[in-house]
């Protein structure tokens, strides 16, 4: 049986889940996998402020890298600190030494794997991610291992769980964004700063790796268009629920030849759609291959024990792989390849609620804009406001319209004397 040492870095919520499934299920992992996996250090930043001390023995912790980065028994370094430093110096670290890293980290890995990977390869060492995307849903390792036949033309998911909590509790108990988000930051799903959430790029970081792995190309964080859900409102999920929809917070990406787009926003989605049930903090992630079809991968996306699941499985992957560990299908560099067209001017439907001075002509003004901007309506609502008789709420759900088409449409109704505001514009898929 081969003996592998394995370093923790980060002994919080995701290092100390490791600890727990290495140490607890280590009889079974090595009698299935034939693999004596062994922890050999923790490193903490302090003593005194380690909640999670008590459970390892202390003749397992140091505050200091070096003693990990240089002690030969240790093979594969696990990353749970967190952030972008000093995680990525210890990374760097760690595989210029030749040894492989696991990480959980997905804001480090998406700001700096171009050079991770190049130092991998220079040292041979093995670079693992799996619980970087949808904590426990081993959707990556599907993606490389298990996909390989196809041309992966779409990936669609719900990867945030704080946020996915917000918007089903806005949809079935109708509170507003501040309650919904007071109420995720009291049961500890949201962090007491919670923008790298609810602004998206929580959910950005996880869809360059995910995107990047489907589509065979780096697709960099910064290519990616980012909407958080702070501006959703009550009456935004009362008018998605009149015309039979849910909003979710989605990452998109979708490829056709080489023109490959990528986005996260708020999303409307038929209530028949699979990811439209996906409820509270779960994840979900509905990819389409050209010869598979439709699948759909569905679980804890974060949480102490999934996530340490998604960690130890990248472990027992690496020792398998030792020697002969895989690297990226792509050309890992920082820039995107000039063979992507990046599409800015995606295609989408959209869902356009306005707030209108109700009087003859007001629809025909409207529907002029729209038409002037080769936008088809799909769906109409009007309903009068609660307020007074004098001005009406419109919804429009468009069919599949140009983004650019649509912003100039917006501009061009904003302007209308007959329009009071435009309240909101939520993109739809099917
Ligand atoms: P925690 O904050 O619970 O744990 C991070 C730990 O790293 C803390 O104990 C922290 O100590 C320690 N740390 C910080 N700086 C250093 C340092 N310089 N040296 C040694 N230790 C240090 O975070 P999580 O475990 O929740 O998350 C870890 C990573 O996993 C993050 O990248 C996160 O995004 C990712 N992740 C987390 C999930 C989850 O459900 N929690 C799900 C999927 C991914 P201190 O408290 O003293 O700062
Ligand atoms: N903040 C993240 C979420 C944690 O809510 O999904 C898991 O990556």
């Amino acid at each position: 049986m081969q003996k592998f040492d394995v370093s923790i870095l980060g002994f919080g919520t995701v290092g100390a889940g490791v600890y727990k499934i290495l140490t607890g299920n280590h009889d079974d992992i090595a009698h299935r996998e034939d693999l004596d996996l062994r922890i050999r250090k923790i490193l903490v930043r302090d003593f005194e402020h380690e909640p999670n001390l008590g459970l390892a023995d202390m003749s397992y912790f140091t505050t200091d890298f070096s003693e990990i980065v240089s002690d030969p028994d240790t093979r594969i370094i696990v990353e749970c600190i967190g952030g972008v430093e000093p995680a990525r110096t210890y990374i760097l670290k760690a595989l210029d030494a030749g040894k492989t890293v696991v990480t959980s980290n997905k804001e480090v890995i998406s700001k700096h794997w171009p050079e991770f990977e190049a130092a991998a390869k220079n040292t041979g060492a093995g670079l693992y991610m799996e619980a970087t995307v949808g904590g426990g849903i081993p959707i990556l390792k599907t993606i490389i291992d298990s996909m390989q036949a196809n041309n992966i033309e779409r990936i669609m998911g719900i990867i945030n769980g704080t946020t996915n909590y917000i918007l089903t509790n806005m949809a079935e108990s109708g509170v507003s964004f501040s309650e919904a988000l007071s109420q995720a930051q009291k049961l500890g799903y949201a962090e007491a700063n919670p923008t790298a959430d609810i602004e998206g790029f929580d959910a950005t970081y996880k869809l360059s790796i995910l995107s990047s792995m489907s589509f065979h190309a780096h697709m960099p964080v910064d290519v990616i268009y980012r909407e958080g859900i702070t501006r959703l409102s009550s009456e935004d999920f009362d008018f998605a629920k009149k015309l039979g929809y849910e909003i979710k917070l989605l990452a998109i990406g979708k490829k056709n030849g080489n023109n490959i787009e990528v986005r996260v926003h708020p999303t409307m989605l038929p209530k028949t759609h699979p990811l439209a049930a996906v409820r509270g903090v779960f994840n979900a992630i509905f990819v389409t291959g050209h010869a598979v079809g439709d699948i759909m991968l569905y679980g804890q996306g974060a949480g102490q024990m999934p996530t340490a699941s998604a960690v130890v499985s990248d472990v027992i992957y690496a020792c398998h792989s030792d020697g002969h560990h895989k690297y990226m299908t792509f050309r890992n560099e920082e820039k995107m390849t000039d063979e992507v067209n990046l599409v800015e001017n995606f295609r989408c439907r959209y869902c356009i609620r306005v707030n209108v001075v109700d009087e003859p002509g007001t629809m025909a003004a409207i529907s002029e804009v729209f038409a002037k901007h080769n936008v088809s309506l799909k769906d109409v609502l009007q309903l009068g406001a609660p307020d007074n008789g004098v001005s009406s709420r419109i919804t429009f759900m468009t069919h599949e319209a140009n983004e650019f088409d649509i912003r100039s449409a917006l501009s061009d109704i904003g302007k209308l004397t007959c329009v009071h505001a435009i309240e909101s514009m939520i993109r739809a898929e099917a």
